[in-house]
């Protein structure tokens, strides 16, 4: 795969929540993709993030496309007010929702673009019935909840398994990692059909002086010399 093709959505988790507005007009300038949101609520996932009225306030600070990522419970109830927030792709856990294909057309009727992640335990065939209806697929590659962690290698394999899947259904289906996506492991993760890259701590890391280089360097697989 080109690496023109990849995206890199850089997760604003590991951005200084104090500065958010700033943080994603930066990377917004210096090469992101997408805006890759991490919403927990301290239920699905043992971690606390942003909610709608967050997003809401971000939405004037970048043009690109916010990937909205789900980490919680009972997600169907949250759906209009993420859309109304500025959303422009939502997804939601598999394991998080009982009526996915319910829940999937909820997102498009809202507006939005409509993605389903798994985590790391989840086969992709909880799919099976219904990756033709979706605009993305997220494999997780680490248990969702925290940036920083290591990637998990058996990933490799299920985004193979989804890439095969997705172009069975000869759409137009994003098929994106999220969790210890780092320079090293790129090459491997886009070998086996990834072409969204989410990054936390190997795009905040240096600080803003640091973003422009760090998302070259994921969308390559290469570190800059
Ligand atoms: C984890 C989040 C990820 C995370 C990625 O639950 O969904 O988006 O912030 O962070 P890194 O790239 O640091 O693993
Ligand atoms: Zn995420």
């Amino acid at each position: 795969m080109e690496p023109n093709n990849i995206k890199i959505a850089p997760s604003i988790l590991s951005a200084d929540f104090a500065k958010l507005g700033e943080e994603i007009a930066a990377i917004t300038k210096d090469g992101a993709d997408y805006v890759h949101i991490d919403v927990m609520d301290g239920h699905f996932v043992p971690n606390l993030t942003i909610g709608p009225c967050v997003i809401q306030s971000l939405r004037k600070h970048s043009s690109l496309p916010f990937d909205v990522h789900l980490m919680i419970s009972n997600p169907e109830l949250y759906i209009e007010d993420y859309a109304k927030a500025g959303a422009d792709i939502i997804t939601v856990h598999a394991e998080a929702v009982t009526h996915l294909d319910r829940v999937i057309h909820a997102i498009k009727d809202a507006g939005c673009k409509a993605g389903v992640s798994l985590v790391p335990s989840t086969a992709p065939d909880v799919l099976d019935y219904v990756i033709d209806q979706l605009d993305l697929v997220l494999v997780m590659s680490v248990n969702p909840g925290f940036g920083g962690q290591s990637f998990i290698g058996k990933s490799v394999e299920k985004i193979r398994e989804l890439r095969y899947m997705i172009d069975e259904t000869e759409k137009d289906i994003d098929l994106e990692v999220d969790g210890g996506v780092v320079v090293d492991n790129v090459e491997y993760i886009i070998e086996a059909g990834a072409n969204v890259l989410v990054a936390g701590s190997a795009v905040f890391k240096d600080g803003p002086s640091g973003y422009a280089a760090n998302i070259k360097a994921l969308r390559t697989g290469k570190p800059l010399a």
